[in-house]
């Protein structure tokens, strides 16, 4: 196969190259990627260079150059992953979220459509990566989003994903395109850039910055480790039904606030265990005695704030034989781990711009620059 990732350089989109490039070693990725804040070269630079694996940094939205990918690279699979994704910043600009993901997606499809449908066709495949996001909030006792469940985004950004999913639909039905979407949960684990829950809770305690949590914490979010997801989105690309939609979750339901004081503790034993730990992050209330948990900080909520997403992936299990294999605890601790032994990565993501941003989340001097990640 001959794959073009979009949004490579992001954190799922990276995780899924490595994955790939471990699983089917003779397949050829063309990893495309606008690499917007989100996006990190970085990420990728362990295939770079790699016979088989080429980077090109493009937008999705820049037809002419998806068409000339696929015909110059004879690519027969679309896995498409590149979007605006982070619901607070749709909050504050959503724009950017209907322009990439919406008219992106439309943009890919017309290529797709273009290319590999022409005359008498190929043999080709677009996956659409979405989110859980789309059925909107479920009550406490509410069964798990399936399939079948009703569209109701309530954030910019899970409208723009909703109208994305729709285009993908629409392009099999009235086309003929050869498509499988998969919603997922919430997904955590290397790479993920730090705005996104979990690697902002790790790299505050690290950082000694408060831990903000939204609302009274009761929210729930179903967690699903990278390296699950990608392996979900393999067999939908193997064994998926054309046309159909995949829902991948992790059966890690847990309410935001119990995870905040799960990473806490990891953090803490951590810091028991490793003195050099405290002499590395010296602004880390472990450092002069204190529990990770007095960082906590109830802020202001979320306007719209989603209560609980679950899945049930009751599909994807039945029908392709996938079922997660990490659980949350040792997810979590696995990416704790990752975290502490990967401080050249994420001192070197935040850059000029998130430097900026944490001020105005933080207050000034939010990180002296000679203290982070250096072992
Ligand atoms: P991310 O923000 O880490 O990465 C997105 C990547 O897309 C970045 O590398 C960015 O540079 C790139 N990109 C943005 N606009 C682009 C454009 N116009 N052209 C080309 N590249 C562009 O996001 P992620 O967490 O890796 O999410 C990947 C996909 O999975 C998204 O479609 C998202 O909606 C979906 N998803 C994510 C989660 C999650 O928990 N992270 C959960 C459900 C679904
Ligand atoms: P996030 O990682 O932004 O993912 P999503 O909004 O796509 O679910 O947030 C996960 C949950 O954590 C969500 O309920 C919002 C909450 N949250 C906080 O309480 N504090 C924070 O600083 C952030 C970023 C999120």
């Amino acid at each position: 196969m001959t794959l073009l990732v979009t949004g490579a350089a992001g954190f799922i989109g990276s995780n899924f190259c490595h994955h790939w490039r471990g699983a089917h070693p003779g397949d050829r990725l063309i990893a495309l990627d606008a690499l917007t804040y989100a996006g990190n070269a970085a990420n990728l630079a362990a295939l770079d260079g790699q016979a088989g694996f080429r980077f090109v940094h493009g937008d999705i939205t820049d037809g002419a150059l998806v068409e000339r990918l696929l015909r110059e690279e004879g690519i027969d699979t679309i896995v498409h992953f590149a979007a605006e994704s982070h619901v607070d910043r749709s909050i504050h600009g959503p724009a950017a979220f209907v322009q990439t993901n919406v008219v992106g997606t439309q943009v890919l499809l017309e290529a797709a459509r273009r290319v590999w449908l022409a005359g008498s066709g190929r043999e080709h495949r677009f996956h659409h990566i979405s989110t859980d996001e789309v059925y909107g909030s479920l009550g406490p006792e509410d069964p798990p989003f399936h399939e079948t469940t009703p569209y109701a985004p309530n954030s910019p950004y899970a409208a723009s994903k909703a109208a994305s999913d729709h285009l993908v639909r629409a392009w099999h039905h009235t086309y003929g395109l050869q498509v499988t979407t998969s919603n997922c949960s919430n997904n955590y684990g290397p790479y993920q850039f730090p705005e996104k829950l979990i690697p902002l809770v790790i790299l505050n305690i690290l950082h000694g910055r408060r831990l903000p949590v939204y609302g009274d914490g009761t929210q729930v979010r179903d967690w699903l480790h990278v390296a699950d997801h990608c392996r979900g989105i393999e067999a939908v690309l193997r064994d998926g039904r054309m046309g159909e939609t995949y829902n991948i979750g992790g059966f890690g339901e847990l309410t935001n606030i119990e995870l905040v004081r799960r990473l806490c503790a990891l953090l803490d034993e951590r810091f028991a265990a490793e003195p050099e730990l405290a002499r590395r992050f010296p602004d880390a209330p472990q450092a002069r005695g204190a529990p990770a948990e007095s960082l906590i900080e109830h802020v202001t909520d979320r306007p719209g704030h989603d209560r609980r997403y679950a899945i049930d992936p009751g599909r994807i299990t039945g029908e392709l034989g996938w079922s997660p294999s990490h659980d949350l605890t040792s997810g979590l601790a696995d990416t704790v781990g990752w975290y502490l032994a990967n401080g050249p990565w994420w001192t070197a993501v935040m850059d000029g711009s998130y430097r900026e941003w944490l001020s105005q989340q933080y207050g000034g001097g939010v990180l002296p620059q000679n203290q982070e990640g250096t072992s």
